[in-house]
């Protein structure tokens, strides 16, 4: 039994940010932010938007994609670091925005721009079980909240946005293996610790980040991953047909690419449009793909990322 992708979709939401506008708000410019991320603009979320309000035009897409209804749906995992509220869950409020009245069960994953690996890893294990049928998987984000817009180190790097799969269980080869992995001792280089104490909030509340170390980080990490996955499946960077990494900096997606001896052409590249979405980063790669045709089935993709804590994780498929 397998998990396969079924249908994308995906939402930015309207208003755009681009570096030049940034140019006005801190000491940047679009050079400087063009030629060290490869970000060209970002789209900011609404003072109302949640993450589950972009959400909800992101997996409808993937439900209409994939031709099923909401309540085909048994299985809802929301990956986020931008959650709606402290609790409930964004995935139960996503389910009820959707009409989801099956009962079916709803969660948040949390690991921060390894989120979308992880969630779709979890759901490929309940869907080869056969215990779950169809499960709606969603990255979504507003970390325009809890981005410091006078810290230039940082808000130039980060949008919001949303992307979902559906997956469904069959016979059909789909996801061939997951490789998840944390190293929590790297916690401080990359953190929002603000915590929420007796009706306040209690340190930053706003991202912080070592950007040199995570950079070192993130492409070691990278290359390690992908070749645990080709090594798992017994393939070379000549059986994988499209990588879609991650979309936090093109510099960090080039070296990876560079050290997997992969064409660029056969790498996904969305950055320059949304800058780093986190979990919702590598969904929204994979729909503006997806929408283009140019995936055919039976092509094998590699998906990675990396993210706070640290996380990282691929999933190698079958399209
Ligand atoms: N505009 C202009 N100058 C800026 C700037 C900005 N937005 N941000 C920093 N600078 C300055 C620094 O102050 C520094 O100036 P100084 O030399 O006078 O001290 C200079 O640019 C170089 O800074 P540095 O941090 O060494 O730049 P860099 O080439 O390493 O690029 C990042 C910085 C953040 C783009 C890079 O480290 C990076 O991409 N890191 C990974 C970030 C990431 O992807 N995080 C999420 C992972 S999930």
């Amino acid at each position: 039994m397998y998990s396969r992708i079924i249908g994308t979709g995906s939402h930015l939401p309207e208003k755009i940010l681009s570096n030049h506008d940034l140019e006005k708000m801190v000491d940047t410019s679009h050079d400087w932010i063009f030629s060290r991320t490869g970000i060209n603009e970002r789209h900011i979320a609404g003072e109302n938007e949640l993450a589950s309000d972009l959400a909800v035009p992101a997996s409808r897409r993937a439900m209409e994609s994939a031709g099923i209804e909401a309540d085909e749906i048994d299985l809802v995992i929301v990956a986020t670091t931008t959650p709606d509220m402290l609790f409930p869950s964004t995935a139960t409020i996503l389910q009820s925005k959707l009409g989801i009245r099956n009962n079916c069960p709803a969660f948040d994953v949390q690991a921060v721009c390894t989120g979308f690996i992880y969630a779709l890893a979890t759901a490929d294990c309940y869907l080869k079980s056969g215990k779950y049928r169809h499960a709606l998987v969603v990255g979504t984000e507003v970390l325009s909240r809890i981005i410091d817009w006078t810290d230039r180190s940082t808000c130039v790097l980060f949008g919001d946005g949303a992307g979902a799969v559906v997956l469904k269980s069959g016979e059909t080869p789909g996801i061939l293996s997951s490789h998840l992995h944390a190293d929590g001792s790297y916690n401080p280089i990359l953190a929002a610790p603000g915590r929420v104490c007796n009706g306040k909030i209690r340190g930053s509340p706003f991202v912080s980040m070592n950007g040199n170390a995570v950079f070192k980080i993130a492409v070691n990490v990278l290359e390690q991953v992908a070749e645990e996955a080709m090594q798992a499946n017994r393939m070379s960077p000549s059986d994988i047909d499209w990588l879609v990494p991650h979309q936090a900096n093109i510099r960090i997606i080039e070296a990876t690419a560079k050290k997997l001896s992969m064409d660029m052409e056969r790498v996904v590249v969305t950055v320059d449009r949304h800058g780093n979405t986190s979990a919702a980063s590598i969904p929204l790669a994979l729909d503006h793909v997806a929408r283009e045709g140019r995936f055919r089935e039976g092509e094998t993709l590699l998906m990675e990322g990396v993210g706070g804590g640290i996380t990282w994780g691929s999933l190698l498929l079958k399209w």
